[in-house]
């Protein structure tokens, strides 16, 4: 997703390419920077990577107190200089995230009011509009807001102004948005994330509220009636997250799981989990993307069988338009690693109007979704910085498995002996987590061999089924191979028949009581040719003949925590194939770590 940057301080270029650098985690295409220098504006872009901007900078120095950055992830328009933004009108200068969707009319409305554009962006009509009521001779605030109300779309807006008095101004609408005071310059960005140390205060404006940021305040002027803000302390880490000695951040992630498990295992945040009344509940409906979806749907399993608790799972871009039915005493509870994904969002906020009790599980606090939500769970996994989830993913399976054991004990369903039983198998994860990535040059074994294929199909059963979907998505998101999984008892009826010698299988198989049925779904893979992969433990080997990076063997596991430690293998799998074949494993091309455009 695009990032946006903008600062009021001595050198203010120095805190926005700082901000951009921290942003780079979103992915991105190309980027650029406006600044007030001299009494005018100067505009400078690049495309791909930050390294290119700055190297332009350093030919061509230039300063000034007033700036705004970005990070673009091309929604509109190639990526290439002329679409990068910031996109500049006259003495207007604009950077933006989010979709324009009239932008199109607004454009062709421009053009006949004798306007020239140079992109093929949605985001440049907004330069354009707010110059256009400048000329009227409407104050910087009336201009702004007057251009403001006829976007349709979504967007976070850092507004650069070079007039009588130079000011950033910054107003969103659906995107996030976040200011901060800091001792020595005012900011805006489109996360925490992006903001320095000197940012201790934040303020989260709300949906079109006008934020005017100049040297001396920070003003909240919508509609010209100037309104108090009230700064939070910021929560979100602003030290820079490095990659220590590992490859990747990605590969950094994977095994920070194990620490992070310990400390979710043995911190007895339960006491948190009990602010929610399971008791009563006649319904829980999880509602995420991507990766958080998978979670959802491992946690649909706890739920069910061990609170007795109904439970829907749903892929927020399809929810609100399936007209759900939300019954009374349901928990609609929202999984979103960011905090941002516009999908989940939207579908958070059609819960809320059919008035869903809703919770938010995420990893950034101060989220938009944790911010609109009754409720907020963190999951503790620190900023992720990889685009491919990994250690999030398994923080979020944690306090799944947690919220599921107070929901057990809060509605008697099991007896003391198995609540027992479970917490001890949640104890015990993070050692069997660590023992399986000790053994991680196995799996640099089966990357190599797996990733001379094309297509890959993946196969669970039962609670590994959302495990394989995981597997597959990992490995097609940071290594490119086409990867689809399926339940093991869904192959013959249909998928079988793409089993031939190019297309390997896949298959997560440790003990359980599903593996002999998936036994047998390994005999029918086995029956056509097709190469064979398997996780799993030794048992399984016995009866089927493998080489040693065909098999990679996983511990005796209690079947509770089986997916959560399934899925290290899978993690690895994916990060060593795309290694092997030369990937960028943190920034995969086309993927963005935050989804903030629906
Ligand atoms: C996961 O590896 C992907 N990057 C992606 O599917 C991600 O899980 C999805 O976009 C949801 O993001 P969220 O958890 O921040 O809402």
């Amino acid at each position: 997703m695009c990032g946006i940057i903008g600062a009021v301080t001595k050198s203010a270029i120095e805190p926005v390419l700082e901000g951009l650098g921290r942003l780079e985690y979103r992915g991105y295409d190309s980027s650029g920077i406006s600044i007030l220098s001299n009494n005018e504006i100067q505009t400078i872009k690049a495309e791909g990577k930050l390294s290119k901007l700055k190297q332009r900078l350093s030919v061509q120095p230039i300063d000034g107190d007033c700036c705004i950055g970005h990070t673009r992830w091309a929604t509109h328009g190639r990526a290439n200089v002329t679409n990068a933004h910031p996109h500049q009108c006259g003495q207007v200068s604009v950077v933006h995230n989010g979709i324009i969707e009239n932008y199109l009319n607004l454009k062709q409305q421009l053009i006949q009011w004798g306007h020239h554009f140079n992109s093929s962006t949605d985001s440049e009509v907004i330069p354009h509009l707010i110059n256009h009521y400048l000329a009227q001779k409407m104050r910087q605030e009336e201009a702004i807001e007057k251009a403001i109300s006829q976007l349709k779309g979504s967007y976070a807006l850092g507004i650069l102004i070079n007039g009588a008095s130079n000011n950033l101004y910054a107003i969103k609408q659906d995107s996030p948005l976040v200011i901060s005071q800091g001792n020595s310059g005012a900011y805006m960005a489109s996360d925490a994330m992006a903001l320095g140390a000197d940012s201790g205060k934040v303020y989260y404006p709300k949906d079109n509220e006008l934020i005017k940021l100049n040297a001396n305040e920070i003003k909240s002027c919508s509609r010209s009636i100037n309104k108090k803000i009230h700064f939070i302390n910021n929560k979100q880490c602003t030290k820079i997250v490095s990659k220590g000695d590992h490859s990747s951040f990605m590969e950094k992630e994977i095994f920070e799981q194990v620490d992070l498990l310990k400390r979710l295992s043995v911190n007895n945040h339960t006491s948190e989990y009990s602010i929610i009344n399971f008791k009563d509940l006649n319904k829980i409906t999880i509602i995420a993307c991507g990766t958080s979806y998978y979670a959802a749907s491992v946690a649909k399993s706890w739920f069910e069988k061990y609170a007795n608790i109904s439970v829907e799972i749903d892929i927020a871009s399809e929810y609100r338009y399936r007209s759900p039915i939300v019954m009374d005493n349901e928990l609609a509870i929202f999984v979103s690693q960011s905090g941002e994904t516009a999908d989940t969002l939207a579908a958070l906020r059609y819960a809320k109007s059919k008035k869903a009790q809703t919770l938010a599980l995420v990893n950034v606090v101060n989220s938009s979704i944790a911010r609109e939500s009754n409720f907020t769970f963190e999951i503790y996994a620190g900023p992720e910085i990889g685009v491919a989830s990994t250690k999030a993913f398994t923080c979020q399976l944690a306090i799944f498995y947690k919220m599921a054991l107070e929901a057990a004990k809060q509605r008697s369903f099991l007896k003391e002996t198995e609540l027992a039983d479970l917490s001890n198998n949640f104890v015990q994860l993070p050692y069997i987590m660590e023992k399986i990535l000790q053994r991680c040059s196995a799996m640099k074994k089966m990357a190599k061999k797996l990733s001379n294929y094309k297509n890959i199909l993946f196969l669970g059963r039962g609670m590994l089924t959302p495990i394989a979907q995981e597997g597959a998505l990992k490995l097609k998101e940071i290594s490119y191979i086409h990867a689809e999984a399926y339940a093991a008892g869904e192959l013959k009826h249909g998928p079988i028949a793409l089993l031939d010698e190019q297309m390997p299988v896949l298959v997560i198989a440790p003990k359980n009581t599903l593996t002999d049925k998936l036994l047998s779904n390994i005999k029918e893979v086995q029956a056509r040719n097709a190469p064979l992969f398997i996780i799993g433990d030794k048992s399984i080997k016995e009866h089927i003949n493998l080489q040693d990076d065909e098999f990679f063997e996983l511990p005796l596991i209690p079947e509770s925590i089986l997916p959560v430690i399934s899925v290290i293998p899978m993690q690895l799998l994916a990060l060593y194939s795309a290694q092997t074949l030369g990937k960028n494993v943190d920034q995969p091309r086309n993927l963005a770590k935050s989804v903030t455009v629906e």
